[in-house]
């Protein structure tokens, strides 16, 4: 037994309690925002190249008759938010949340008020501009480019 452990990490040798604790730390971290990690670091949004073009008239989009309107959409790296500003003007949003961008649970959702946005993870909360309203988030959301053509929204990064 001890010729087996001389290769393995110090760790190990704390016996598999060490490792074992190792291991379900990190799924824990994993599964629920930990929005008292103490880390400033806030995890980068992974970059995704997307193109997504919807008809605005669809009925599935009904919510984008009028202005402050929400819907989602695909797209991105965990789905997208549409937002319409007025007639003319249509902002996207990643549903990845920005604070914990690697956390299971951090996607963003349409509060059911409809009045803003918000990633039930840890409870950060985003106006319909994408900007924070309450934290622990601390950047906005990103936004992407659209352009409407018609009634065709058209969506990239
Ligand atoms: S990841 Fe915790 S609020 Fe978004």
């Amino acid at each position: 037994m001890a010729a087996l452990l001389t290769g393995i990490p110090r760790l190990y040798k704390f016996g598999k309690v060490g490792l074992g604790t190792l291991i379900f730390g990190s799924q824990l971290g994993m599964s629920a925002c930990d929005s008292n990690s103490g880390s400033a670091v806030e995890p980068q949004i992974p970059i995704v190249a997307f193109t997504e073009s919807i008809n605005i008239t669809n009925q599935q989009y009904v919510n984008l008759r009028s202005d402050n309107g929400a819907t989602y959409v695909t797209g991105g790296v965990r789905g997208l938010i549409v937002v319409r500003q007025n007639s003319s003007t249509y902002y996207a949003f990643e549903r990845n949340c920005p604070y914990r961008a690697n956390d299971t649970c951090a996607r963003v959702q349409i509060d059911p008020s409809r009045l803003f946005l918000k990633d039930p993870c840890c409870g950060s909360q985003f106006d319909l501009q994408g900007r924070v309203q309450q934290g622990p988030a601390s950047r906005a959301l990103r936004q992407y480019n659209t352009s409407l053509s018609g009634n065709l929204l058209t969506i990239t990064n």
